[in-house]
């Protein structure tokens, strides 16, 4: 099964074929990374015109790639996917426009995929061993959520952020730090370079509620940069030192607090945050001492990526119980839903 995916929720314009889920054929990623840096975040509507400008070319790039062209597409396709929330409604509704044209002109079937499962599925593309039940943790710059996946589409929502998502959080203390935008990466590097015991900010961790809450730290770093010298290069790399290591310790603390609660023997990361080299190794770690599997997909699925959308529409066209409906529009704040 050749599936068609287009991933447009945020700032990234990315198109993808895969083959039975896993085999990538082309992964095509344009990021507005330049458009969005000198703003210190995401505007939606540079977001929209961008992806208007971007869509057909990371199309038609992921189609060549994969071998296909227009003139042989209905023989190669056979499903066409795309994101249509949680996201920006423009953003959304570009990649929703895009796969509806394709969809109607080569007559086919449409399956709308939600962003949130697209990571939570991301781990499986590389890992044949993944398989459910297993506590998905997403972190990203929109999302920081525990989840325990019982089955493909069967879910039990544990817990999400109150305030700032993870991946916001980073960006925001890069903000403050006078970093360049996205902060996760950039934070991740100087980090390696300070110690991360000179400054020792609070751990949030929520005893008894599956929620995070990364505002309080966020608050936290402004407060300890307003009286520090943040020219000084050496205090800066400490305090990024000391706000991964507390955001990493949290994360760790919950998700293994779910693993033991919930007897689970897996553990699967997704979303850009996965890419950070602390969290990562942390979760490893951890893992290894609690005899418990640990899955993190490579950094080019942790980030945005129609991959991932194709993964989990492998596996809602897979499930007799999904029924497929071309009917799809934007749902800027969808939740999990059960298939
Ligand atoms: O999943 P993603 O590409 O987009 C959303 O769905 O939000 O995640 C983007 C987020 C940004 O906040 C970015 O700063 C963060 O992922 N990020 C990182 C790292 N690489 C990307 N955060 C921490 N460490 C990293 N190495
Ligand atoms: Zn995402």
């Amino acid at each position: 099964m050749k599936i068609l995916a287009i991933e447009t929720s945020c700032d990234e314009t990315s198109a993808a074929v895969t083959e039975n889920g896993r085999k990538i054929l082309s992964n095509v990623i344009s990021s507005q990374i330049p458009i969005h840096a000198k703003f210190n975040g995401v505007v939606p509507e540079l977001a929209s015109r961008a992806h208007i400008r971007n869509v057909n070319v990371v199309i038609e790039s992921a189609l060549k790639q994969a071998k296909i062209n227009f003139n042989n597409f209905s023989d190669n396709i056979d499903y066409i996917c795309c994101t249509y929330g949680p996201g920006l409604a423009g953003s959304l509704l570009v990649g929703i426009m895009a796969a509806k044209t394709l969809s109607y002109i080569y007559n086919k079937p449409l399956v709308g995929v939600n962003h949130i499962e697209g990571h939570m599925f991301s781990a499986v593309i590389e890992n044949k061993s993944l398989k459910p039940p297993f506590l998905s943790v997403i972190i990203s710059g929109g999302h920081t959520e525990l989840v325990i996946v019982d089955d493909y589409g069967k879910y039990q929502f544990l817990g999400g952020t109150r305030d700032d998502a993870c991946g916001e959080a980073f960006d925001k203390v890069a903000k403050i730090l006078g970093l360049s935008y996205p902060g996760g990466p950039v934070i991740d590097k100087l980090a390696d370079l300070g110690n991360p015991k000179a400054v020792n900010f609070t751990r949030p961790l929520l005893k008894g509620s599956w929620d995070f809450s990364f505002s309080g730290i966020k608050t936290a770093v402004l407060n300890y940069s307003k009286k520090a010298d943040i020219n000084n290069k050496q205090v800066v790399n400490d305090i990024c030192a000391g706000f991964r290591q507390a955001v990493a310790e949290t994360l760790v603390y919950k998700a293994f607090e779910a693993v033991d609660k919930y007897s689970l023997t897996s553990v699967a990361l997704g979303g850009g945050v996965s890419c950070n080299s602390l969290i990562r190794k942390m979760f490893k770690e951890r893992a290894a001492k609690n005899k418990v599997k640990i899955f993190i997909p490579s950094p080019v699925f942790c980030t945005d990526n129609a991959a991932m959308i194709a993964a989990a529409a492998y596996y809602k066209i897979s499930n007799k119980s999904y029924k497929i409906n071309n009917q799809i529009s934007p749902k800027p704040s969808l939740g999990l839903e059960n298939w």
